[in-house]
């Protein structure tokens, strides 16, 4: 029931336009929440089967919190949709991008569930390898790799190395020469598509460091370096065309170009590629305006198009990869923080912003800063008969930009000591953490039929004080 038939408090501040305030400040919308989370009474908010109040007693807060159901549940969702999509073709594999989150915890839940990965540094091949991730199921990305990567990485054997320019083809070709090995490659290449949120451009020079591009004429080099190399086995090309890309049309424009290249070099090469790598970037719902299509359509259309386009340029099918990181990872993972400083600033014109500040901040959700990401978030820890308010979250780092959500309504009452949760925190967050103001970095707990299983425990004092000699 509403209970602020005042109605939303703006305080002259204006909303941006996706944002509507909300019928009930409580209720959680719901597209944005891991799947077992609920809030009992619309009051606490509960994930995996515990209250965000026992989660912070347990383990403290700022903490990321893992549905470990919803990620599973995702991760199955991508694998089962592509392996149906493209069963009647040469068939497809979903390599999970590490990058968008990674322990050996969660690595374990990918070997389980028949995923497969991608790494893009040593030390996200030396998680998923201790996991026990099979190696053919591991793909190597990297634009700058270092002789000690590719050495790991064809000392594991593992599956395909995506090389990133020319240089790293002769890398490649001198490391497995002299370990006796062949290298299965891909060739990443930059088709002249950059998509991001709601709109790409398509250039014919891409000013980006990945790849080898298709117009100045790289790529084809690339392709007859790798073919002729003989400890290199050339199974196909690759690209990833950007993130949080919710565009079909981006993908169907590099399906195309990508068809049409391998049909290109196996006229030139003289033999069939048999692979065909595209990459990651399926969007996800950060709040109320994303609205991200439903992964069994996607699987499906891209299959569609595959076959299409190979039968247009009269070449087999190749085998597919997608690597998606952001649209399991993220969606799965929620931040909880406890609220301190709570306070109302004057802005340019007049109005008072609410300003909320969390015991976390830019260094364990940097994508506000760093990318102008928009996040929401919600009271977790009680039920609120407040009206909603405009309010701004921000951190504890010595940094005007330290803004984990930069709108959203809370209730006006909202006081220290209450917890709040900001949903979809699962990708990127972690993974690109930092230890500015020598804050340590929170715990990732996953939470699953009411137990919390801490994957990685929170960074002390001493573990950053470990690394200075002179402490
Ligand atoms: C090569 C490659 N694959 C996959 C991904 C994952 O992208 P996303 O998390 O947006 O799905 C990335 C992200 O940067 C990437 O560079």
């Amino acid at each position: 029931m509403p209970t602020h038939e005042a109605g939303a408090l703006h305080a002259g501040i204006p909303a941006p336009a996706w944002l509507e305030v909300p019928a009930d400040v409580n209720a959680l919308f719901q597209p944005l929440w891991p799947r077992t989370a609920f809030k009992k009474d619309d009051a606490v908010l509960q994930v995996g089967g515990i209250t965000v109040t026992d989660l912070a007693a347990q383990v403290g807060t700022p903490a990321y919190v893992v549905d470990e159901t919803d990620f599973r549940a995702r991760a199955t969702e991508f694998k089962e949709s592509f392996a149906t999509a493209f069963a009647d073709l040469a068939g497809a594999r979903v390599h999970y991008a590490s990058k968008a989150l990674i322990t050996v915890g969660i690595a374990r839940w990918l070997v389980e569930d028949g995923l497969a990965v991608d790494v893009s540094s040593a030390g996200e091949l030396e998680i998923v390898t201790r996991a026990g991730m099979p190696p053919d199921r591991i793909t190597v990305h990297g634009s700058n790799k270092r002789d000690a990567y590719l050495e790991r990485a064809l000392a594991t054997g593992v599956g395909r190395i995506v090389v990133d320019s020319l240089q790293e083809i002769d890398q490649v070709e001198r490391i497995a020469a002299a370990t006796s090995t062949v290298a299965p490659v891909q060739l990443r290449c930059s088709i002249g598509i950059e998509a991001h949120t709601h709109e790409f451009i398509a250039t014919s020079h891409e000013d980006q460091k990945f790849g080898l591009s298709l117009a100045d004429g790289q790529a084809m080099e690339g392709a007859r370096r790798a073919a002729a190399a003989p400890h290199i086995e050339f199974l196909g090309i690759h690209s990833h065309i950007g993130s949080q890309i919710f565009d079909v049309e981006a993908f169907a424009q590099a399906i195309r170009r990508l068809v049409k290249f391998t049909a290109l070099l196996d006229a030139s090469l003289g033999g069939p590629l048999t692979e065909l790598g595209l990459g990651g970037g399926f969007g996800v719902a950060y709040t109320t305006g994303h609205d991200p299509m439903p992964i069994p359509e996607i699987a499906q259309g891209m299959a569609d198009l595959v076959a299409r386009e190979c039968q247009r340029e009269k070449i087999g099918v190749p085998h597919v990869s997608v690597e998606p990181g952001r649209a399991i990872a993220g969606p799965a993972g929620i931040t909880i923080y406890t609220v301190g400083v709570v306070k109302e600033v004057t802005i340019p014109g007049g109005g008072k912003r609410l300003y909320v500040s969390v015991d976390g901040g830019m260094s364990d959700n940097i994508r506000t800063a760093l990318y102008g990401a928009d996040y929401s978030a919600t009271l977790a820890s009680r039920r609120s008969a407040a009206p909603p308010r405009l309010a701004r979250v921000v951190g504890v780092h010595c940094e005007a930009g330290d803004i984990v959500v930069e709108d959203e309504y809370l209730p006006a009452d909202i006081a220290a000591g209450d917890i709040l949760a900001v949903p979809v925190t699962g990708a990127y967050c972690h993974s690109m953490g930092s230890n500015y103001n020598q804050v340590p970095r929170p715990p990732i707990v996953a939470v699953r039929d009411g137990l919390a299983n801490v994957l990685v425990r929170r960074e002390t004092q001493a573990d950053l004080l470990a690394r200075d000699l002179y402490a």
